[in-house]
């Protein structure tokens, strides 16, 4: 079976939490799409150019525990708006989305530019400050100190970046369910998102009962 889960939105909305319970349910093949971004990132702070590095990303490199390091956020970002680098990463993506089996894959640009097809669509979002409070609690817990307030920062400038950059810029597929996370647990997510995906399964289940 083809099927796609995508979900977008802005740093820290839940979308890999989310994305990870729909792969438990589903049994389908998880992609955080962030990490290819974050991994060419590395390789760019060390000196290499990054569309040379994106070209030759090993997928060992996504295991790196120092991508989830700040400046790598800010640097995956700035990297991110070169057109040649997106299309150099696309391949890879776009195989991911359609392997047999069915896929989840999180990110900016899944449900717009990597997977326009994709079968369920979720946008994933919630205020900055909900964000910034639950990244900096997870950089405290990995014991990578910063400030609320500077990571608040961080967090704004990536999301003005990512949504006004001129290639796949970070937005809402017009078919996408925006989910506001803000106010919800963990669990009250994962089940709005479930709720969405099921639905979606149902609805393509009939369909290929209608073409036979
Ligand atoms: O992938 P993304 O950057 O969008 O977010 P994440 O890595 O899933 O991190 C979200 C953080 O917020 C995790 O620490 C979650 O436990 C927490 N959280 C959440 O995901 N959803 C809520 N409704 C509340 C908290
Ligand atoms: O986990 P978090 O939401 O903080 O970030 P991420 O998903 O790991 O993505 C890091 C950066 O990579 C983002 O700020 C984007 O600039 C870029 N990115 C992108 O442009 N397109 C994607 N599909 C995924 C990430």
């Amino acid at each position: 079976m083809i099927f796609t889960v995508a979900i977008d939105g802005p740093a820290a909305a839940g979308k890999g939490t989310i994305a990870r319970a729909i792969a438990a349910e589903t049994g389908f093949a998880h992609l955080d799409t962030g990490l290819l971004y974050r991994a060419v990132a590395l390789r760019s702070l060390a000196g290499e150019d990054p569309v040379t590095a994106a070209r030759g990303l090993d997928p060992v490199a996504l295991d790196d525990p120092r991508l989830r390091r700040p400046e790598v956020s800010q640097e995956a970002s700035r990297i991110s708006a070169i057109p040649a680098l997106r299309e150099a990463l696309f391949a890879v993506q776009r195989g991911f989305a359609r392997r047999e089996g069915g896929a989840v894959m999180d990110g900016r640009d899944i449900g717009t530019v990597i997977c326009p097809e994709a079968e369920a669509k979720l946008f994933v979002t919630a205020s900055p400050e909900a964000r910034a409070r639950r990244r900096w609690e997870e950089l405290r817990a990995a014991g990578l100190g910063t400030s609320y307030e500077a990571t608040l920062e961080e967090v704004r400038a990536r999301d003005a970046r990512d949504a006004a950059r001129a290639v796949a810029p970070m937005r809402p597929a017009p078919d996408a369910v925006v989910i506001d996370t803000s106010d919800l647990t963990v669990a009250e997510a994962v089940a709005a998102a479930l709720a969405v995906v099921r639905d979606r399964l149902v609805a393509a289940e009939g369909s290929r009962r209608r073409q036979g």
